[in-house]
């Protein structure tokens, strides 16, 4: 890894087949840090089959990145949740594809899981990355790059905000001209294409934007923390695919009438501006509970079934509306 980042192997024992994953996937811990409990998410690294990793960069005042990277010692044991989060569309591994992906920084992790995932799900897949980072010295997972580098079906072309390649294409911030000589110069006129992204938001919406603006304009699909487009068999209802939610909070009661049955009832008080307490927004802190008034909700993916609280109770972040009307109470 580079100085300011470390890969974290888990080994979760028994609980080893929960921890099976799928590409771009996250588990969330939770740690104590100066006697306060830090929920932080953090995207698996590990080849699909092998022992959980996740890849941490240190960031400044970052209390938890700090703690793996200068304090955990082999051994050590953590609290984390099972992997939750939908990216990959295992059904691409049917036929060959080629992926392209676009990662900034930190993005690097859901890209190279799928990087990974890609070259070991098929021997005709091709993949190419793109990284963006500010220096040299910030490049995540470098080793880890050079080594699938190696294999003819990886490429990886790396830009570098500082300058430091001297190359006009490979030097300063991305922007529409390089991303559409790049696109030019690597996409696949022999395989049908799949790409996807990852990085801050003006990352991904300039990528999007280039990807639209191809004489061919291609949809680039985004890794995000909030995004889990697994559709459930509730969303096929013939109710319709958005339901009106009712949330009462602390006394108040707002109604929402169309809300995605896509979206978590977090998401969706978030959204309109309602606040509610969460921390982990992975099923682990239990501060986002509400009273299911009336309607039905469902988790999506039902990954944390086991952790669901007492009847008549919902976790906000896991669960989604899965009836026309949904009425949910807290505090
Ligand atoms: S925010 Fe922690 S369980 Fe929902």
């Amino acid at each position: 890894m580079t100085p300011q980042s470390v890969v974290v192997t888990l080994d979760p024992g028994p609980a080893l087949p929960r921890f099976r994953h799928t590409p771009g996937q996250r588990v969330t811990f939770c740690l104590d840090i100066n006697d306060s409990s830090c929920f932080r998410s953090y995207n698996l690294v590990n080849a699909l089959g092998d022992l959980p990793q996740v890849a941490v960069k240190q960031v400044a005042n970052g209390g938890c990145s700090q703690m793996f990277n200068e304090q955990l010692q082999p051994g050590d044991v953590l609290k984390v949740a099972p992997p939750t989060g939908h990216l990959y569309d295992l059904s691409l591994d049917h036929r060959a594809h080629h992926l392209l992906l676009f990662a900034a920084g930190s993005g690097i992790t859901p890209m190279f899981s799928v990087a990974q995932h890609a070259l070991k799900a098929r021997p005709d897949h091709r993949v190419t990355l793109i990284y963006a980072n500010s220096t040299a010295r910030s490049i995540m997972m470098q080793q880890e790059l050079d080594r699938m580098a190696h294999s003819k079906r990886f490429e990886v072309f790396h830009v570098l905000g500082d300058g430091a390649t001297g190359e006009d294409l490979s030097t300063g911030r991305l922007d529409h001209a390089k991303l559409n000589r790049l696109m030019e110069q690597y996409r696949s006129s022999d395989l049908p294409e799949a790409a996807f992204q990852s990085g801050p938001d003006g990352f991904m919406h300039l990528i999007q934007e280039a990807a639209s603006n191809q004489p061919l304009p291609f949809r680039v699909k985004r890794y995000s923390f909030a995004e889990q487009p697994f559709v459930h068999p509730a969303e096929n209802r013939t109710e319709g695919a958005d339901s009106e939610v009712t949330i009462t909070v602390n006394g108040v009661t707002h109604t929402l009438p169309s809300v995605s049955r896509r979206m978590t009832l977090l998401d969706a008080a978030d959204e309109a501006g309602i606040a509610m307490t969460a921390n982990c927004k992975s099923g682990i802190c239990h501060r986002c509970k509400a009273k299911l008034v009336s309607g039905q909700t469902f988790q999506s993916p039902p990954v944390n079934a086991g952790r669901r609280p007492e009847n008549g109770w919902i976790l906000c972040c896991q669960e989604r509306p899965g009836s026309k009307k949904v009425e949910i109470e807290v505090g």
